[in-house]
């Protein structure tokens, strides 16, 4: 079971799990819980995920228990959980601008201690420059016309040398009336000109329609 890379999650057919931690099994968005071998696993569900989707999509993602992750855009928590259910020895740093989706998103981590909630606009990264520690991975999944500039001044404010940079791009957001591949391009050369290394590009189509992940590398 399994031809992914990145410990904690396994692959079965086109379904994708990550193995849940003793106290810890119990559904967070509905997903089903699965007991196998001695394990328990939580299905991941890529219609839900854009990590998932990216993964299943064999996007270069590297990601490792112990790594600490800024995640802006984190909703109610949906894959934040299932991050959570990797970093055994990690931290997701869950920035959120909601109100109403950063209650579900406390509650949450009451129940998982490796979540830590932010209620703040990723637009202004100094305003958690008290809470947040300089990270592995900065992920982005904001559908906004600014996502490219949020993503960028989060990268530069905390991500390490080395460190990786993922951004889930919308295109209808950033451009409606653009074909969606123009954006990616548009979207991939403007992090080129900022010297990020392109490690690697997917389309999440069927499982998102008109977006891409798009994985960098500080240098
Ligand atoms: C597509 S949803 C994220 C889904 C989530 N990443 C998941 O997979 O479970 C986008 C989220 O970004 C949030 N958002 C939009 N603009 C933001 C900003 N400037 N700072 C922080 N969060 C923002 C929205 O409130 C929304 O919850």
């Amino acid at each position: 079971m399994s031809d992914i890379r990145i410990e904690g999650v396994m692959k079965e057919g086109n379904r994708l799990f990550t193995t849940v931690t003793v106290g810890q099994s119990e559904s967070v968005y509905g997903e089903k819980i699965v007991h196998k071998k001695n394990k328990t696993l939580r299905a991941w569900n890529p219609y839900r995920s854009k990590l998932a989707a990216a993964i299943l999509k064999k996007t270069n993602i590297l990601c490792s228990k112990e790594n600490k992750i800024l995640y802006l855009g984190a909703a109610t928590g949906t894959t934040v959980s299932h991050l959570s259910d990797i970093l055994i020895q990690g931290t997701v740093y869950a920035v959120e601008v909601s109100p109403f989706a950063m209650q579900k998103l406390i509650e949450l981590s009451k129940k998982r201690k490796n979540i830590l909630p932010i209620l703040a606009d990723a637009f202004h990264p100094e305003k958690y420059r008290h809470i947040v520690p300089e990270v592995d991975i900065v992920y982005q999944d904001i559908s906004q016309r600014n996502q490219l500039q949020i993503f960028i001044k989060n990268i530069e404010n905390y991500l390490k040398k080395n460190g990786q940079g993922i951004i889930m791009v919308k295109a209808r957001s950033i451009n409606v009336t653009m074909e969606p591949n123009k954006v990616y391009e548009e979207i991939k050369q403007k992090l080129q000109q900022q010297s990020y290394k392109i490690t690697d590009y997917k389309k999440l189509d069927p499982y998102a329609k008109d977006h891409a992940c798009i994985v960098v590398r500080r240098s």
